[in-house]
């Protein structure tokens, strides 16, 4: 694949995806939403590959959709071609997604890093919704996402003035996992994504298909779909091995990897 807007990297099972318009921010273009779908679309396919880490600069990890490209548009071509539809890729992306975020994550950069299954961030991570101040509002998942993630008041405040927030805030309020010195960033991801690698690669799909369940239907539905998962692993020669290891005192070797 010869990618103009994306690096991509594997070491191990993991694949790295960095963002790559520096003299943009990263921000998010056609060219670039194009090669990501490309991009994951390769990755979960292919099975030597069980988890992705999502990142992009020092500066930042991305400045937003970009608004030179999205300027000229008017109501008809925005709804004909279902504007931001195309990045429902990310968020329907069926293997663990990791984003490591350093520097600016604004507008569609904060919500590419929240279709992601969780966020590492550097200390130096600031990150908004600051659409208001264009003349529109989030387009990306930003009034949807956030609030499951921080809850309504803070995602109003920071949708309603367009106000940044830094990295400790940011996991204080939950929609961070963890922050990490910049320079530990991608340590720290990789060494997640690592983890999560070596795990049986159905089971890992299994949480995450569960986890994000728990967004969409009540909690008596969301209780049993996780219970039904619960019984068909019971079908799979790594609950097996899993459970096998945990007695014999070993580490386990899945087979579904
Ligand atoms: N779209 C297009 N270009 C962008 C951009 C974006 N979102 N963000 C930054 N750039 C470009 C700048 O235009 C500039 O290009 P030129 O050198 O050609 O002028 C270059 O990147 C560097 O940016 P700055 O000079 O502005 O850098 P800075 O360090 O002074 O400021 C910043 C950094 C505060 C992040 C500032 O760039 C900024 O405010 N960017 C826009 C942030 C924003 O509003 N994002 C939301 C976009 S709308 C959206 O995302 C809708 C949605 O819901 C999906």
């Amino acid at each position: 694949m010869a990618l103009k807007t994306l690096k991509t990297e594997t070491r191990g099972r993991v694949a790295i995806v960095t963002l790559n318009r520096p003299d943009a921010l990263n921000a998010l273009n056609s060219e670039l939403l194009g090669e990501l779908r490309e991009t994951l679309a390769h990755f979960s396919a292919d099975d030597k590959i069980g988890a992705i880490v999502l990142t992009g600069s020092e500066k930042a990890f991305a400045a937003g959709a970009d608004i030179k490209e999205m300027q000229p548009k008017d109501y008809v071509s925005a709804y004909l071609e279902d504007l931001f539809e195309g990045w429902s890729a990310v968020s329907n992306t069926r293997k663990p997604l990791i984003a490591a975020v350093a520097g600016y994550a604004l507008g569609g950069g904060c919500e590419l890093a929240m279709m992601c299954d969780f966020i590492i961030a550097a200390d130096t991570a600031k990150f908004g919704q600051p659409e208001i101040t264009l003349g529109i509002i989030p387009g990306m998942g930003g009034t949807q996402r956030l609030t499951r993630a921080v809850g309504k008041a803070k995602a109003m405040d920071l949708c309603l003035t367009g106000r940044m927030m830094d990295a400790e805030e940011a996991e204080r309020s939950g929609l961070v996992a963890r922050v990490v010195p910049a320079d530990e960033l991608l340590a720290t991801a990789m060494k997640a994504a690592e983890k999560i690698a070596g795990f049986s690669l159905p089971v890992a799909m299994m949480v995450k298909e569960s986890v994000n369940r728990a967004d969409e239907v009540t909690l008596a539905e969301g209780l049993r779909f996780e219970r039904r998962l619960f019984h068909s692993l019971f079908a799979t020669e790594d609950q097996k091995e899993g459970m096998g290891a945990f007695i014999d005192k070993r580490k386990a070797q899945f087979k579904h990897r």
